[in-house]
């Protein structure tokens, strides 16, 4: 494959592509990133993503980015000249590249951002085979930095949680801090009880995902109970129903969490109908 990239103001064949040794995420894992999914060749929730990352720079005092409309024009032209009909583009902005590697943040002045884009293929995101089979998570201690509300590119411990799941025979792991589900390694958790969807509430301990505030919103439209607070793995095994949120997943559901099976072992009605709502309002509201 040989798609095009962009890398700092220049669509790129990306074997042509290049960001310096010195740069800031190369090094220090410097930087912030966001990934929005295209359906039907369509961003999709693409305000909320650019709306976080604008908090993400914030947060680390990083400069400002390129204007809304500008990196709208990026992503359309990235899905357009790779053709993608379903996929995802990555979005990521560093600190740059300074002369010298230093813990200090180098001058703005001086040391621009570095900014990349590029496409992920991936025909059949909409009807994937795994939210027809739902999937499999373990629990595994959430030992990530205090600020994961910024969604940084420091994403070694979500990788190594991830092959904790490989390994255990399940698809991807809940992170438990002091005995409560904070999150899934690259999505947010959620359990339904009843009439109830309960999923841990916004603070500095979660990524703000985009998918789950558009999820939570249609939930409440559909009558559906939600409960934002602290839950137990033990209480999410307990439960009728499980499913995990991202740009990548939309709603999955989940069928199995530490080898306890919920429900009859299959994506339970009430997760299969939000991810029908979210993929039919987002289609809708796609730009
Ligand atoms: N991950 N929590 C974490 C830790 C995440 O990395 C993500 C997204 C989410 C869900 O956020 P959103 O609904 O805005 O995608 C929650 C992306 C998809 C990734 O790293 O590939």
């Amino acid at each position: 494959m040989n798609r095009t990239v962009y890398v700092n103001g220049e669509y790129l064949p990306e074997d042509e592509a290049k960001v310096s040794i010195f740069d800031r995420a190369f090094l220090m894992a410097d930087g912030v990133y966001e990934v929005t999914s295209v359906l039907g060749g369509k961003l999709i929730d693409f305000e909320g993503h650019l709306a976080r990352l604008d908090r993400s720079l914030i947060e680390l005092d990083m400069p400002k980015p390129p204007a809304f409309d500008d990196l709208l024009e990026i992503h359309r032209e990235l899905v357009r000249v790779n053709e993608i009909e379903e996929g995802l583009v990555y979005l990521q902005i560093t600190r740059g590249a300074p002369a010298d590697r230093d813990f200090a943040f180098p001058d703005p002045e001086t040391t621009p951002a570095t900014l990349v884009l590029f496409t992920q293929n991936k025909p059949g995101l909409a009807n994937s085979a795994a939210a027809q089979k739902g999937i499999k998570v373990i629990s595994i201690e959430d030992v990530r930095w205090g600020r994961r509300d910024i969604k940084t590119v420091q994403l070694l411990y979500p990788s190594m949680g991830k092959m904790m799941a490989k390994k255990a025979g399940a698809d991807d792991a809940w992170m438990v801090q002091d005995g409560h589900v904070t999150e899934g390694t690259s999505n947010n958790a959620y359990f339904i009880k009843g009439n109830t969807i309960v999923t841990r509430a916004l603070s500095n301990d979660i990524l703000h995902g985009i998918t789950r505030a558009a999820v939570l919103r249609f939930a409440k439209e559909a009558q559906m109970q939600v409960e934002e607070r602290n839950f137990t793995i033990d209480e999410a095994k307990d439960a009728d129903e499980a499913f995990i949120t991202s740009a990548s997943t939309f709603v999955m559901p989940v069928v199995e969490i530490d080898g306890v099976t919920l429900g009859d072992g299959t994506p339970g009605a009430r997760a299969q109908r939000l991810r029908e709502i979210y993929l039919e309002e987002s289609r809708k509201a796609a730009i």
